[in-house]
C-alpha cells in the first residue's frame, strides 16, 4: 500500500491550460477539444500548435508551422558528427537524450530565453527528434541516410526518412493520428520532469532531455517496447491467457495495462485497438492484433485493468514496420510537442519546483568517532 504522498498521487503540480482528464469518465481533452473530436478531425501539426497557442490555426498560421517544420528537420553538424558513434555505442533512448542535449550547442537562439526564441527552439526541437530516430535507425543499419522532404508532413516524413519509401496514404493517416493521440498527457511523469527542470529556469532543451530521461523508463514510455516483446514472446493468439496467467501469478506486471490516473477505458487506447485491427486487415496478417485482443481480456477478467496508450500503440507500431526497440522514440517524437508547450507555460508563470517529504530516518542523534563504530 503506497504511503501518504507516495508517487505524488493527487497532488495537483501546476495549474494548467494545455489539456486536462478525467480518469473517471474516461475523457481526455487538449486546450478543451474531446481527443475523439481530434482524432477524427485534427492533423499532427494542427495539434502542435494548438498546444501551443491554446487556438487552432488558421490556414495561413498552419501554413506557416509547416514551412517552419520543414526547414528544422535537419539535425546541426555537431549533432551530425556525434550520431554515428551514438548510433554504434547507445540504445535508442539514449541516444535521443544524448543528441538532443547536444542540439543546444550550436541552436540558432543561443542562450537566448524570450518567449519568442522559446517558441522558435520548441518547433526546432519538434522537428529534429524525428530526424534524429530515422538517422540513428539507418546508421546502425549501414543504410544510406534519407533526408527529410520538408513537403512531407511531420508523419510521412518520419516513415520516409525511417524506411527510405513514401508511405501509402492509409500509413501516413494512421501514424499522424498516433502522433496526435500521443502529444500531451497532463501532468505525466515526463512532463513533470520537463517542468521541474524548466521551473528553475534552465533552458528548454535541458527540460527536453529531463523529459526523454523520464520517458525512457519501462512504467512510462518504455511500456510499448516491452508489449511488443511479450507479442513476440506469444507468439500465437492461443498462448496468450496462459503466458499472462503465468505472469500474473508470479506477481510480474502486465505492460501496457493500468494507469495511475484513468481507472476505466484510456480513450487513446480505443483509437490506437481500431487502428491496429485495420492494420491487421490491411497485412492479411492478424497475429500482432489477435493476441493482443487476447491480452486485453484475460487481463481484464483476472485483474480488471484496462490498456493504457502503449498497449495498442506496440502492435500498430509493429504492423507500420517500426523495429521494436524505437518505438518509445518515436513516442517522444510526439509527446515533445507537449513537453516544449508545458516547459513555455512554465516559463510563463514561473515559481520554482520543491516539493515537501516526510522524513522517516532515526532521531537526531551524536556524531560517533570512526574508531568507535
Ligand atoms: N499489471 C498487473 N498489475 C497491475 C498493473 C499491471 N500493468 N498495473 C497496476 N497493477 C496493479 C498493481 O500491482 C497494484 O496492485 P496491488 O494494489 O494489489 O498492489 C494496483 O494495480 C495499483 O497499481 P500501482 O502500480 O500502485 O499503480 P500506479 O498508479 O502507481 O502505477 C502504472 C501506474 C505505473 C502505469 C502501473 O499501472 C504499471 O506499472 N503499468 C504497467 C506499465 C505501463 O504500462 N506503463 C505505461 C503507462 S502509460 C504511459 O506512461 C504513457
Amino acid at each position: 500500500m503506497a504511503g501518504p504522498g507516495k508517487g505524488l498521487e493527487g497532488v495537483v503540480a501546476a495549474e494548467t491550460a494545455i489539456s486536462d482528464i478525467d480518469g473517471k469518465e474516461g475523457v481526455l481533452f487538449y486546450v478543451g477539444y474531446d481527443i475523439h473530436d481530434l482524432a477524427e478531425h485534427a492533423t499532427f501539426e494542427e495539434t502542435i500548435y494548438l498546444l501551443h497557442h491554446l487556438e487552432l490555426p488558421n490556414e495561413q498560421q498552419l501554413g506557416e508551422l509547416k514551412d517552419q517544420l520543414g526547414r528544422e528537420r535537419e539535425p546541426n553538424q555537431f549533432v551530425m558528427d556525434l550520431l554515428p558513434g551514438l548510433s554504434a555505442n547507445e540504445r535508442p533512448m539514449s541516444m535521443l537524450r544524448t543528441a538532443v542535449s547536444a542540439s543546444s550547442a550550436k541552436d540558432p537562439d543561443g542562450d537566448e530565453m524570450s518567449e519568442a526564441a522559446n517558441y522558435r527552439k520548441a518547433i526546432r526541437l519538434c522537428a529534429v527528434m524525428p530526424t534524429l530516430v530515422a538517422y540513428y535507425d539507418r546508421l546502425r543499419n549501414d543504410e544510406k541516410l534519407v533526408t527529410p522532404d520538408p513537403n512531407l508532413t511531420q508523419a510521412a516524413n518520419f516513415l520516409y526518412m525511417l524506411t527510405g519509401d513514401k508511405p501509402d496514404d492509409d500509413h501516413a493517416r494512421i501514424f499522424d493520428l498516433c502522433l496526435t493521440l500521443h502529444a500531451d498527457h497532463t501532468m505525466n511523469a515526463s512532463t513533470f520532469a520537463a517542468r521541474v527542470c524548466a521551473a528553475t529556469l534552465s533552458d528548454i532543451h535541458s527540460a527536453t532531455t529531463a523529459a526523454i530521461a523520464a520517458l525512457k523508463g519501462p512504467l512510462h514510455g518504455g511500456a510499448n517496447e516491452q508489449v511488443m516483446k511479450m507479442i513476440t514472446e506469444i507468439k500465437e493468439p492461443p498462448k496468450a491467457r496462459a503466458y499472462i496467467q503465468k505472469r500474473l501469478a508470479n506477481k510480474e506486471k502486465v505492460m501496457g495495462f493500468g494507469h495511475r490516473v484513468y481507472k476505466g477505458v484510456d480513450p487513446r487506447a480505443t483509437w490506437l485497438r481500431r487502428m491496429s485491427s485495420e492494420l491487421a486487415e490491411k497485412a492479411g496478417d492478424g497475429t500482432f492484433f489477435e493476441i493482443s485482443q487476447e491480452i486485453e481480456k484475460t487481463v481484464h477478467d483476472e485483474k480488471g485493468l484496462y490498456p493504457n496508450v502503449d498497449f495498442y500503440a506496440a502492435s500498430v507500431y509493429g504492423y507500420l514496420g517500426i523495429t521494436t526497440d524505437i518505438f518509445t522514440p518515436v513516442f517522444a517524437c510526439s509527446r515533445v510537442a507537449g513537453w516544449t508547450a508545458h516547459v513555455r507555460e512554465q516559463y510563463a508563470d514561473n515559481r520554482l519546483i520543491r516539493p515537501d517529504h516526510a522524513y522517516v530516518g532515526p532521531d537526531p542523534r551524536k556524531w560517533t568517532p570512526i574508531n568507535e563504530r
